[in-house]
Formats: C-alpha cells, sequence, structure tokens
C-alpha cells in the first residue's frame, strides 16, 4: 500500500505546537546518572561511583576530551538523591552538603566552562522516588528560580509521590515557572509514564506545549529482557507516539545502556539503532572512564547519531513483523534519504532475511545504501533482491539516499504483517 501522504500529514507541524523555549529542536544527547549508578550516597566506601559532584566532573571530563561533545552529546544530568534532606532557610533545594561541597551553581560552571550543559533532577510530590524532598506545587516557583540562578539547563521533573490532579496542574505550572526565569532550561516530563503513557488518560497536545521531552514508560533496567519490554511497548504503540513527536517535542523510551553490564555488542548495536530510528533522546548512563572500545564506537557511531538528529525529527516506525521473528523499522529523514533497521528477535543463529526495498514499499528507483555498522556502500534497484544476515538479538541498519530523488512522495505508511518471503534469486550483501 502506498498512502505515504497520511504519514507526512501526520508529521505536519500544524496540529502540535512545542513548547516555546526554542531548545531540543533535535533529540538531547548526554549522560544521565541514575540507571548506571542509582542512589549510591555512600561516598565513604564507594567514592568513585557514589553521587556526588566528583562524579559529574569526571563525566564532564570524559564528554569533553573523549570526543563525545563534539558528536552532540553535552548534557551531564544529575538525577535523584543529590539534594540535602532539609531546605535552606529561605526554604530553597539545597544540595548534600557533604557530597556536593561546592554548591550546584559551581559544577554548573564547571560543565559550561567545557562546553556542555548541566542538567537537574525533582519530583512534583511530596518526596523524589528516592525520598529526597520533592517539588510539590508551592514549591514549584521557588525551585525553578533556584534552577534558574543556578544556570542549569535542563530539568527532569519524575512524578513519585503526587496523585492525578497535582500532576495535572503540577506539570504544565512547572514549564511556566521555568519560561518565567527566562533562562531557556530543557524540560523532561514524567507525567506520562505516570498515567500509563496513552490518550484519553495522556494529552499529548498538551505535553507537547509545555514539555520539551517526556517519559511515557517504566524504567528501563540494565538488561535485554528491560530493552525489548520498551521496545514492544513504544512500537506496538507507534500510532499514537509517532504524530506527537517532532522538533522540541520528543518521546523519551529512556537511558541507553550501551557500556554498561546487561547488553552484548549486537544487543547495544540494536538499541543504539532503535533508539535512532525512534527520535528518542541519547542519554546514555554508563561509566564513561571505563567503557570499553566496542561499546565506545557504537555510541560515537556518526551515521547512527546522523539518523537520530535528523532535522525533520519524523519519529519512525516499524514496517514489517514477520512470523519468523524478523522486523524491519523505517524513518523518514532529510534530504530525501530514510533510515532501515533489520531486526532479529530469534535465538539460533544469524538469520539470512531476504526481501527488496520494493517489497519495502520504496518506490521505483536506485538506491545507494550505506550499512551503519559494517561501513560499507552497497547500490541497488528498488527491484532488487537482497539478503541481510542478521545476528540473533542484533540489528543490521542502513542509511539510505536515493540519487535519483525521484518519487518520493510516494513513501508510505506501513505497518502491516507479512509471512516470510518465497525464495527467490536474491543479491547477496
Ligand atoms: C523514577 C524515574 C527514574 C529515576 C528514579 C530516581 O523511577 O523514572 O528514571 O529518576 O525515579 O529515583
Amino acid at each position: 500500500m502506498h498512502v505515504a501522504v497520511l504519514l507526512f500529514a501526520s508529521a505536519l507541524p500544524l496540529t502540535i505546537v512545542a513548547l516555546d523555549n526554542g531548545l531540543m529542536k533535535t533529540p538531547p544527547m548526554g549522560w544521565l546518572a541514575w540507571e548506571r549508578f542509582r542512589c549510591d550516597v555512600d561516598c565513604e566506601h564507594d567514592p568513585k561511583n557514589c553521587i556526588s559532584e566528583n562524579l559529574f566532573i569526571d563525566m564532564a571530563d570524559r564528554l569533553a576530551e573523549d570526543g563525545w561533545r563534539e558528536l552532540g552529546y553535552v548534557y551531564v544530568n544529575i538525577d535523584d538523591c543529590w539534594s540535602s534532606m532539609d531546605r535552606d532557610k529561605e526554604g530553597r533545594l539545597q544540595s548534600d552538603p557533604k557530597r556536593f561541597p561546592g554548591g550546584i551553581h559551581k559544577l554548573a560552571r564547571y560543565v559550561h566552562d567545557r562546553g556542555l550543559k548541566l542538567g537537574i533532577y525533582g519530583d512534583m510530590g511530596t518526596h523524589t522516588c528516592g525520598g529526597y524532598p520533592g517539588t510539590p506545587l508551592d514549591k514549584i516557583k521557588i525551585d525553578a528560580q533556584t534552577f534558574a540562578d543556578w544556570e542549569v539547563d535542563m530539568l527532569k521533573y519524575d512524578g513519585c509521590y503526587s496523585n492525578v490532579t497535582e500532576q495535572e496542574q503540577g506539570y504544565p505550572l512547572m514549564s511556566e515557572a521555568l519560561n518565567a526565569t527566562g533562562r531557556p532550561i530543557g524540560y523532561s516530563c514524567s507525567w506520562p509514564a505516570y498515567q500509563g503513557g496513552l490518550p484519553p488518560k495522556v494529552n499529548y497536545t498538551q505535553l507537547g506545549k509545555i514539555c520539551n521531552l517526556w517519559r511515557n514508560y517504566g524504567d528501563i533496567q540494565d538488561s535485554w529482557d528491560s530493552v525489548l519490554n520498551v521496545i514492544d511497548w513504544f512500537f506496538n504503540n507507534q500510532e499514537v507516539l509517532i504524530p506527537v513527536a517532532g522538533p522540541g517535542r520528543w518521546n523519551d523510551p529512556d537511558m541507553l545502556l550501551i557500556g554498561d553490564f546487561g547488553l552484548s555488542m549486537d544487543q547495544s548495536r540494536a538499541q543504539m539503532a532503535l533508539w535512532a530510528i525512534m527520535a528518542a533522546p541519547l542519554f546514555m548512563s554508563n561509566d564513561l572512564r571505563t567503557i570499553s572500545s566496542g561499546a565506545r564506537s557504537i555510541l560515537q557511531n556518526k551515521m547512527a547519531i546522523t539518523i537520530n538528529q535528523d532535522p525533520m525529527g519524523i519519529q519512525g516506525r516499524r514496517i514489517v513483523k514477520e512470523k519468523n521473528g524478523i522486523e524491519v523499522f523505517w524513518r523518514p529523514l532529510s534530504s530525501n534519504a530514510s533510515a532501515l533497521v533489520f531486526f532479529s528477535r530469534r535465538k539460533d543463529m544469524p538469520f539470512r532475511y531476504q526481501t527488496s526495498l520494493s517489497k519495502l514499499n520504496y518506490p521505483t528507483g536506485s538506491y545507494k545504501a550505506f550499512d551503519v555498522f559494517a561501513e560499507k556502500t552497497v547500490m541497488l534497484k528498488d527491484s532488487t533482491d537482497f539478503v541481510v544476515s542478521v545476528n540473533p538479538s542484533g540489528v543490521v541498519m542502513w542509511y539510505l539516499s536515493s540519487p535519483a530523488k525521484r518519487h518520493l512522495r510516494q513513501f508510505y505508511k506501513g505497518g502491516r504483517s507479512r509471512d516470510e518471503g518465497k525464495a527467490i534469486p536474491s543479491f547477496i550483501l
């Protein structure tokens, strides 16, 4: 089916307006403490890994010195457990004096001096999820001002210990309060994750107006099972999620685990590829001081990042779900290009998947296919049958450009299931 018009119509900026702070026109990229370092506050026994200014200084140094910043990884984001248990005499939040002796403002300066940005974490309930002081309704203004005074660049506003009514008031109020400070502060809202992530409980039109990104779903954990669970939810609900994403307003499937303990190299490439297809924020949560060269090269893959950061900001979709466990994902990109990901859920051996671009509903023409991880180029016609060998829980990812630049309006809205193709002569890549 060729129903391109529908997809492009749903991507037009006419229906959805983004938060007007001019930020995050492409998905934000950086580093976030939570998944890897959690709420480790035991600096006495675990000084290298505890939530302290030293941890963020170390990560800022790595981002600035190891080639991350130039690729776009510019946010250094604090998560939960950074604050003191008590507010100061003026009622302001303050960082834990032992673990952040210099304070957040000084840390922000350190980060800015290295061409990076600082993110912080708050919670719209009485307490954060980790039990630290929250930012309930009556504290929103003062806390937004404190963050701005500290020259913070991004806020993740969590939702533990708050109810539906408070969230309905609190998330828009924080958006207004941040805007009122006059400092551009990227705003990440966990609101939808607390309301099941789907309409009618979640109003994505409103979220697009008040937040730059939002967590739609539960927390990612350091395992392939967890990544699969996140992938399933996001692509099973793609018809709801695709139209609401765009420049300045992103769905957030949570952090990248690449470089941690739970994923193989194939699974790491799969996470990177599918987060790029989803136009997802790329927040690594790993230890950049000790990361392996394999994990680093996946996270620093220039073409995967280019696909993620495409300026049109159209979230991609699953277009094929084969019974044999192979799935194909597609994302339209600027300059008449597109990305394809062939993904295997199989557990046996590399699967030789045979298809053609015309079977994937590409319009008639010649294409240049660049294999993002193998870094090889191949020319092919829409009608050429080819075989990709996809490893178990792995991907093959292509960046496709069309030298002829023809027939692009025929791009379609996919999403149907198909059975395995018949055996036909193939072009092997
Ligand atoms: C929630 C969030 C996580 C993290 C923790 C901190 O679970 O979803 O991303 O911020 O709180 O306690």
